[in-house]
């Protein structure tokens, strides 16, 4: 056999080949239909091998395959810009369009740091950033220092900008005391953040970002009603942005289009990935809004910033056609409907498990928590590697379920969660087949 050259994740670890995929189904070279109830990474939301944006592929390749965008634009780039700065209702003005989560979410901070200095010369001392603990927003130097996953971080702790600090996530399973309300929680929380701004300084501060829900370093944690509206006020009362990033739990994950939606409250910067172009061409977006769109345009005008494959032709195609599938097959309405489903099977059949300490997520984003003591919530530690073998577990031919494992979200190294994330297609006997798919990997894992 040929030497390994692939850099694998496990690096000598050659992973299962997949040589085709039909819908919700992967095949292997050796023989398994592997049902993708993750999407991947929370990605391929239409499923895989859709004709139509094949077709819309081929459609823009036809025009033209790429064009560097501070010389040309496309009518798939102003297309895309157009459908997302509309699907905000107006509150989104501007779209910048790259190529990943990460690449959104760099494009956010410095848009962020340059806001501050299109104002006037105090504004000009704002550096900082405050994110939360056991948060992800991308593994370049400048998202990994905003990410707050103290595994993913450590070895790279010395290279990363000090510039940023963490509060506290919206956690409740955890971090919600016995007899405290929401609203007192949320308080309480809100209360942190402001203390924070007080101790970096509260004009110091560009801006507080969050997950608006929490993806693989937390496990699909639906904010608390109130948190993020609480949050903003915080940053309101500073001058400081709000970016979210929905980079997993964007474009119609949750169920709306944006999961702000559900949060009343809306960010001064927004970042979407996966779902945007469901995994038939790397696409990444930041949304700027009202408030940071007109200080550009009034300012300096224009962005310091830019990157080689920004606003691609094929990848904007891909987007458009992806968002029109998402709409004219009324999919968000699918997503309700059968992320209800799930929700309801999860918890019938997994709710009394000895391990699974917390089942929670919304719209067709889930998670399960699992404990080693579901009294004392007590995580597994890491060396066992639960939420790997759950995952490896999955993919083996009894099973054939491929589901997404997540550790760190008890303390940021211990904790293990697996996340379903299943295509916004998925019909009510998919999601039948997922939860009993689940169900026999857990039975096997633990027995
Ligand atoms: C919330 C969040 N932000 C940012 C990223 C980074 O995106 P990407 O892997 O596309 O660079 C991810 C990826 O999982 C994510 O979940």
């Amino acid at each position: 056999m040929a030497p390994l050259s692939v850099l694998y994740t496990k690096i000598d670890n050659r992973p299962p080949e997949i040589i085709k995929s039909q819908g919700n189904y992967l095949e292997t070279s050796d023989g398994r239909k592997i049902f993708d109830a993750s999407c991947g990474a929370a990605v391929a939301c239409l499923g895989h091998n859709d004709p139509r944006v094949k077709e819309a592929i081929v459609a823009q390749l036809d025009q033209i395959a790429y064009i560097y965008s501070p010389f040309f634009t496309v009518p798939a780039a102003e297309e895309i810009a157009t459908f997302l700065t509309e699907s905000t209702g107006g509150a989104m003005k501007k779209v910048f369009i790259v190529s990943s989560g990460t690449e959104a979410i760099e494009a956010s901070l410095k848009m962020a740091r340059q806001y501050f200095t299109e104002l006037s010369e105090p504004q000009w001392q704002r550096t900082r950033f405050i994110a939360r603990r056991q948060s992800y927003h991308g593994n370049t130097l400048g998202s990994l220092a905003a990410g707050g996953h103290k595994a993913r971080r450590a070895i790279f702790e010395p290279i990363i900008a000090q510039n940023v600090s963490h509060v506290s996530p919206c956690y409740p399973y955890r971090d919600k005391k016995q007899g405290e309300s929401n609203e007192e929680y949320v308080a309480r929380l809100a209360e942190e953040l402001e203390e924070e701004f007080q101790r970096v300084g509260p004009d110091t501060v560009c801006a507080f970002i969050a997950e608006t829900m929490s993806g693989t370093t937390l496990g699909c944690v639906p904010a608390v009603p109130g948190y993020l509206k609480a949050m903003k006020e915080v940053c309101d009362r500073h001058g400081a942005l709000l970016v979210l990033d929905e980079v997993m739990s964007g474009m119609g994950r949750t169920g709306t289009l944006h999961a702000w939606e559900q949060e009343d409250v809306v960010p001064d910067l927004q970042t979407v990935a996966k779902g945007l172009g469901a995994g038939y061409a790397p696409i990444g977006a930041l949304l700027v809004g009202t408030r940071v769109a007109e200080a550009l345009a009034k300012g300096t005008g224009s962005f310091t910033h830019s990157q080689t494959y920004q606003g691609h032709p094929i990848a904007c195609a891909t987007a458009c056609a992806v968002q029109k599938i998402i709409r004219d097959d009324n999919l968000l309405e699918n997503v309700r409907e059968q992320g209800a489903y799930l929700e309801q099977l999860l918890k019938e059949r997994l709710g009394g498990h000895k391990n699974v300490g917390d089942i929670r997520g919304r719209g067709l984003f889930w998670a399960l928590e699992f404990v080693k003591d579901k009294t004392t919530k007590e995580p597994f530690p890491v060396g066992e590697g639960i939420a790997q073998k759950v995952h490896l577990t999955g993919l083996q031919k009894e099973h054939c379920v491929s589901v997404i494992p997540g550790v760190g979200v008890a303390d940021g190294k211990n904790g293990d969660i697996v996340q379903i994330a299943p295509a916004y297609n998925v019909s009510r006997e998919d999601v039948e087949r997922i939860v009993e798919g689940v169900e026999g990997v857990i039975n096997a894992v633990f027995p």
